[in-house]
C-alpha cells in the first residue's frame, strides 16, 4: 500500500478483534511515526502505549467516571465554540450518519448514551496510544507537530492492516490518565488512539463520512 492508498483506506475504526499487535510491530510503527517533521526538530510529542492490566484499570475508571456523569475537565479546548455554521452542519451529519449505521433512532436516548459510552470503553480496544506534549510549554504549533505523529500512526496502522479511531472525547478526564500513566504530571494529553485489527463484518466500521468536493476547500492560484 503506498502513501496515497493508505490515506484513502484509513477511516475511523470503532470495533476491533481481540488480536494484539506484536511489540516489535508497534516499535517499528512508532519509530516510523517519529520521523514526523516538527518546528526546528523540537519533537515536542510524548506517546504512551497502554495495554494489558494498565488499560483494563484505566478503562474501568473511565467507565465509572462516565456512568457517574463526572464533569468534563479537558486540558485544552479542541474546537471553537460555537462552531462556524458549515462546520456544525458537517458535525451534525457525521453524528446522524454514525447513528444510522448503528441502527440508532433519533429518539433512542438509551442507545445514544450507549454509543457515547463506547468512547469511554475505548471501543473495546486492547491496545491504545495516548499522545501528549509538555503541559508547561506549548503553543498552537505544538499541536500541529503532534498531529503529524498522530496521522503517521493512523496511516501506518492502516498500511499494516490495523485500524484506529482518534479520540478527543477521552481527553475530558486527564486526571485519570495522570493517575494511570506514571510520570505524566507535566503532560498535556492531546488525543487517544485505540487500535487493533478491524472486526470483520462490523457495520459501524463501514461508515465512511463523505468529504467536501475539492473545489470546496482547494484553490490553485497562478
Ligand atoms: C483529534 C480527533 C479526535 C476525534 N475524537 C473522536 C472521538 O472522541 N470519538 C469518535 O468516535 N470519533 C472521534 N474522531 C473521529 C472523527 O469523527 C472522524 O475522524 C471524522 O468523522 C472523519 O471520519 P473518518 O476518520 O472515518 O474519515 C476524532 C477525530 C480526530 C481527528
Amino acid at each position: 500500500m503506498n502513501a496515497l492508498e493508505a490515506m484513502h483506506a484509513r477511516r475511523s475504526i470503532r470495533e476491533f478483534t481481540d488480536e494484539l499487535a506484536p511489540a516489535e510491530t508497534i516499535r517499528q510503527l512508532v519509530e516510523a511515526a517519529g520521523r514526523a517533521p516538527s518546528s526546528k526538530n523540537t519533537q515536542p510529542w510524548r506517546l504512551y502505549l497502554v495495554q494489558g492490566a494498565a488499560l483494563e484499570a484505566l478503562r474501568s475508571d473511565y467507565l465509572a467516571a462516565f456512568d457517574a456523569k463526572t464533569p468534563a475537565k479537558p486540558g485544552y479546548q479542541y474546537s471553537p465554540n460555537p462552531l462556524p455554521a458549515d462546520w456544525a452542519a458537517r458535525a451534525k451529519d457525521v453524528g446522524i450518519g454514525i447513528f444510522k449505521h448503528k441502527g440508532i433512532g433519533r429518539d433512542d436516548a438509551d442507545k445514544r448514551t450507549a454509543h457515547d459510552r463506547e468512547n469511554f470503553r475505548f471501543f473495546g480496544a486492547h491496545q491504545m496510544f495516548f499522545l501528549g506534549t509538555q503541559a508547561s510549554a506549548f503553543s498552537y504549533g505544538t499541536f500541529l507537530d503532534c498531529g503529524f505523529v498522530l496521522d503517521n500512526l493512523m496511516l501506518g496502522l492502516t498500511a499494516l492492516g490495523y485500524g484506529s479511531c482518534p479520540q478527543f472525547s477521552v481527553m475530558i478526564y486527564p486526571d485519570l490518565l495522570r493517575k494511570h500513566i506514571p510520570g505524566t504530571e507535566d503532560t498535556l494529553f492531546i488525543a487517544g488512539l485505540p487500535f487493533g485489527r478491524p472486526k470483520p463484518g462490523s457495520t459501524v466500521n463501514e461508515f465512511q463520512p463523505a468529504r467536501l468536493p475539492l473545489d470546496g476547500w482547494f484553490k490553485t492560484v497562478e
